[in-house]
């Protein structure tokens, strides 16, 4: 641009910090310029300092000018014809043109018409308006990139040809945005969200030519060295494989001048199509249109509708299909009204004929299945309609057999433990690190992981070790690091199957850096490198240097996984409905397991016909294949708004005078310990840091917070998190959230949030933080008192949280009980006869546990919240668990009948059990002695 920009101190400040993202600056460039542009109209009509708003504008001009050379619109003729009209002092125009294009972009009314970025008084392009809105309306929009370095004449000449090739019947339409080299191509694909496919030259440089922070960041932990001596010609590939592993949903294309049928002999399965310069133009053309047709489909949820349009008489045992039951009855038309009638007509069941079957699929649910892996990045997907708690019984009664041992976070959802007694799996329960300040787990620490395995493998039973299974994030938003975790736990064994319970992480597989951390991101990742030469040296160089090592050592030591050896073999479960589009109990299990066909095809069928219902809901089901074809089409914008939402939210809290008094989201730092966190980042946000970046983190620490996932800490308000929740939030204000523990609450934001709600949930906590002001300014001394101890309880004295105590020695599996599994099928039906058991209260149990006796618990025990059992069948009470219990002010104890107390074996029951147990009737005797 030809005039000389002027800093001001705001602009000169943009970097990387300083604001939470690359879009935000775009939003707010935008507001900016529409301000600039009528300022300068303004100042012009009144005689004032026109120069100093114009380099205003032009500070702004210059912001904006990179940021939109990625994007097709205005794009890149658009964004020269407002330059042009600045240049040319036309304000009027210039004011015009600027509140045009930044309403185009805040509603994206580009997508559905075509803008003109002409003068109004151009009869002649009012009428291009018109022909182009037709043609666009219903019609998919999205953008292609284009890396090439061509002159802007070449440009528009290639978008002419493209354009020229559109026909009336066409479901999608595209627009051009043509990046020169490398770099630009990727920041473009990180920047864009509205890229669909790319066309990569054969031929290009690697830097870009601009040079701006906020740009430049979206690269961190991207780019790779070495790139500079890299052939002109391989650069092509390179790129398509780098862009497969940010957004492996976008298509790729190559159109090379050298011999096509050579280059497509070299190139990497990433490429859709190679095509011969611009004589295949017209292919390429169809090809993308063809690629996103295939990303569209909804195999099942297009059956079914076809199917609901048919005429049909229903003579089966479903009397609301077509809407029957209801039409002609005379009290329910409501249901009707409010849920319209092709829900209805919808409904039918797989033995009516003419739709597949979730139990045997052959048609459209098993395309779509497919379509689900393909997106997910698994091998196999399978629906499942009945939650994620029913996913993860299936998958545990596929894998395990009884007697198998698996290792498993005491603190996971409570479909795993059922599922544990199910399947007669031994447990080895893990304890995640407490945060006792805040009454809720962290995650299972890999150390632990390490030292059970390493013991269970002294005491020679690893062969019996199956499964690892973890929550993958947790419920607070801890998440692993989920490569670390299975290249570890393979160095020690390397058949281990893991199951990564991702109930609340099915967007995670749509962004690049939450996709590092997730089973399927990682399970293709290692299956990658244990192919690689690069890294067989460096197993070579570990067995040399820690073959011979003591568990001590290996304790120490990042362990390196045999590739020969190592398969991998990683399931996933997915709370679909939970974070994804998706009607509620729709959850996916994703496959990546090379041994699947040969191990476990069999048995996992029959854990899927065990627990899949035999009239399962097809709204469900076609809600998943719709779900699917969402995320890969938009996924990753949707989630990069979620974070951008989320992180907006944390920044609002941090710098509210008034929020701050009694609110703050509690950190990285709050959340992780920090021997758990090399990068040494806090906060994500802090308000004289301001914004640390998430993908700093997200690479080095053991452990991550996941950002969308905002944990409120309440306890200065003297309100318990019960009761804030339902008595503030629910009650008064309607706002729904999940989970609460006695000082926390958690909001969770999603796809689904918008500014508004970010901006509503703002000013109801500010209603609540007012309302708290008055109510402490109108307590009484007494009061005051009171309310500073219940402050005090909920800040200072927080229970300790117990770890998991150990099973009974009974119960504990083989004599020698020098590992720590445990047989809680057994004791999960010993509990069933009544003479057994027994129920004792707590002050009972209390006098007996510090008596020293073993008291065995012979139910599950669990409070929510927290929601984890702090007893399981077999389990023996500790003291710590009873003061935990104590201290709780949870209204719901599932498993605890106040009136009776707890349910426990009675010693004669006990000491029964292990005389049936081999090697047990001498430990019987000294158990029945101890009783006595
Ligand atoms: C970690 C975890 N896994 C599984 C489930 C169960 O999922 P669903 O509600 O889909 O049955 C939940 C539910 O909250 C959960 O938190």
């Amino acid at each position: 641009m030809k005039h000389k920009p002027i800093a001001t101190q705001e602009q000169r400040e943009i970097a990387i910090n300083l604001y939470r993202s690359v879009w935000e600056v775009r939003n707010d460039g935008w507001i900016h310029l529409s301000d600039n542009a009528s300022r300068l109209l303004d100042v012009e009509a009144r005689g004032g300092d026109v120069e100093l708003a114009r380099a205003r504008a032009a500070e702004t001009l210059d912001l904006l000018e990179p940021i939109e050379s990625y994007w097709a619109f205005p794009g890149r003729a658009g964004f020269l014809r407002l330059t042009g009209l600045f240049q040319d002092r036309e304000y009027a125009g210039f004011n015009d043109l600027v509140h045009r294009i930044s309403r185009a972009l805040s509603s994206q009314s580009y997508r559905r018409s075509f803008v003109s970025l002409h003068l109004d008084e151009e009869a002649a392009v009012e009428e291009e308006e018109r022909r182009e809105t037709e043609g666009r309306v219903d019609r998919g929009y999205f953008e292609v990139l284009v890396v090439d370095e061509i002159s802007a004449q070449e440009e528009e000449t290639l978008r002419e040809r493209l354009r020229s090739m559109r026909r009336e019947e066409d479901k999608f339409i595209y627009e051009l945005v043509v990046v020169p080299s490398f770099a630009d191509a990727l920041i473009a694909v990180l920047f864009n969200f509205n890229l669909q496919a790319v066309v990569i030259r054969y031929g290009f440089p690697l830097k870009s030519r601009y040079k701006l922070d906020i740009l430049r960041q979206l690269l961190e932990g991207y780019e790779e060295e070495g790139l500079e001596s890299l052939a002109e010609s391989e650069r092509g590939c390179l790129l398509g494989t780098k862009i497969a592993e940010l957004r492996p949903e976008l298509d790729l294309f190559m159109v090379t001048d050298v011999s096509a049928e050579e280059i497509a002999g070299k190139l990497c399965e990433n490429f859709h199509r190679v095509f011969y310069r611009e004589e295949d133009d017209r292919e390429l053309h169809f090809s993308i249109l063809r690629a996103i047709e295939n990303r569209y489909q909804t195999p099942f949820f297009t059956a079914l509708r076809e199917y609901s349009q048919q005429p049909t008489g229903v003579f089966h045992a479903l009397p609301i299909s077509r809407g029957k039951s209801i039409l002609q009855s005379h009290w329910i038309q409501d249901m009707i009204q409010f849920y319209g009638l092709g829900v209805f007509l919808a409904e039918t069941s797989a033995t009516s004929g003419g739709l597949d079957s979730l139990l045997e699929p052959i048609g459209p649910i098993k395309l779509a299945q497919e379509l689900a892996a393909r997106a997910f990045g698994a091998k196999r997907t399978f629906w499942v309609t009945n939650g994620t708690s029913t996913a993860n019984k299936i998958v545990v009664q596929a894998l395990i057999q009884p007697g198998d041992i698996v290792l498993l976070d005491r603190n996971c959802h409570k479909s795993h433990h059922y599922g544990m007694v199910l399947s007669g799996a031994h447990v080895v329960y893990l304890d995640a690190y407490p945060l006792n300040e805040y009454s809720m787990y962290g995650a299972v620490p890999i150390r632990s992981i390490k030292q059970r395995l390493l013991e269970l493998r002294r005491a020679g039973k690893l062969d019996r070790v199956k499964l690892v299974l973890l929550t993958n994030c947790t419920f607070d938003g801890i998440v692993y690091d989920v490569e670390r975790v299975m290249e570890e736990c393979l160095a020690i064994k390397p058949d281990m199957i893991f199951l990564w319970d991702e109930a609340w992480f099915a967007f995670a597989g749509f962004h690049p850096t939450y996709r590092r951390r997730t089973g399927m991101g990682v399970a293709k990742r290692l299956r990658e490198r244990f192919r690689d030469p690069e890294y067989r040296q460096r197993y070579e160089a570990f067995q040399e240097e820690f073959g011979e090592a003591d568990d001590e050592h290996l304790l120490a030591t990042r362990l390196v996984p045999d590739p020969d050896r190592a398969r991998i073999r990683v399931y996933v479960t997915h709370s679909t409905h939970k974070t994804l589009t998706a009607l509620r109990q729709g959850s996916m299990i994703h496959v990546y397991d090379q041994d699947f066909k040969q191990k476990v095809e069999e048995a996992f069928h029959e854990a899927y016909m065990t627990h899949t219902s035999t009239s399962p809901n097809y709204q469900i089901l076609a809600s998943l294949d719709v779900g699917r074809r969402q995320v890969e089409l938009e996924g990753y914008e949707l989630v990069q708004k979620q974070v951008d939402h989320a992180m907006a939210l944390r920044e609002r809290i941090a710098t509210h005078a008034l929020l701050k008094k009694y609110f703050r989201f509690l950190t990285t730092g709050d959340l992780i310990p920090k021997d758990y966190r090399p990068s040494g980042i806090e906060s994500y946000f802090d308000s004289q840091q301001r914004w640390a970046r998430m993908q700093e983190c997200w690479y080095t620490d053991e452990f991550v917070v996941d950002p969308t996932r905002l944990t409120l800490y309440i306890g200065p308000t003297g309100i318990d998190g019960d009761t804030f929740k339902h008595d503030y939030l629910m009650q008064k204000y309607g706002i729904q959230i999940n989970k609460t523990s006695r000082n926390t609450v958690l909001f969770m934001t999603n796809i689904g949030t918008t500014r508004s709600a970010v901006a509503y949930l703002i000013e109801i906590l500010v209603k609540i933080a007012l309302e708290l002001n008055e109510r402490n300014e109108d307590m009484s001394p007494p009061e005051m008192r009171l309310h500073q101890l219940k402050v005090e309880s909920l800040t200072k004295r927080l229970p300790a949280l117990p770890d998991f105590s150990h099973f009974h020695r009974f119960f504990r599996c083989g004599t020698d009980a020098t590992t720590p599994e445990g047989d809680m099928r057994k004791a999960y039906f010993m509990s069933y006869n009544e003479a057994q058991c027994r129920y004792i209260t707590m002050p009972e149990l209390q006098k007996y546990v510090a008596g020293g006796r073993e008291v065995v618990s012979a139910m599950f025990v669990i409070p929510y919240p927290p929601g984890f059992p702090i007893l399981v069948p077999g389990q023996v009470i500790s003291k710590e668990i009873l003061a935990f219990i104590e201290a709780l002010d949870t209204r719901e104890i599932h498993g605890y009948r106040p009136e009776l107390g707890f349910r426990v074996f009675t010693d004669e029951a006990v000491a029964e059990a292990a005389s049936s147990t081999a090697g047990g009737v001498a430990a019987a005797r000294v158990a029945a002695a101890e009783a006595t």
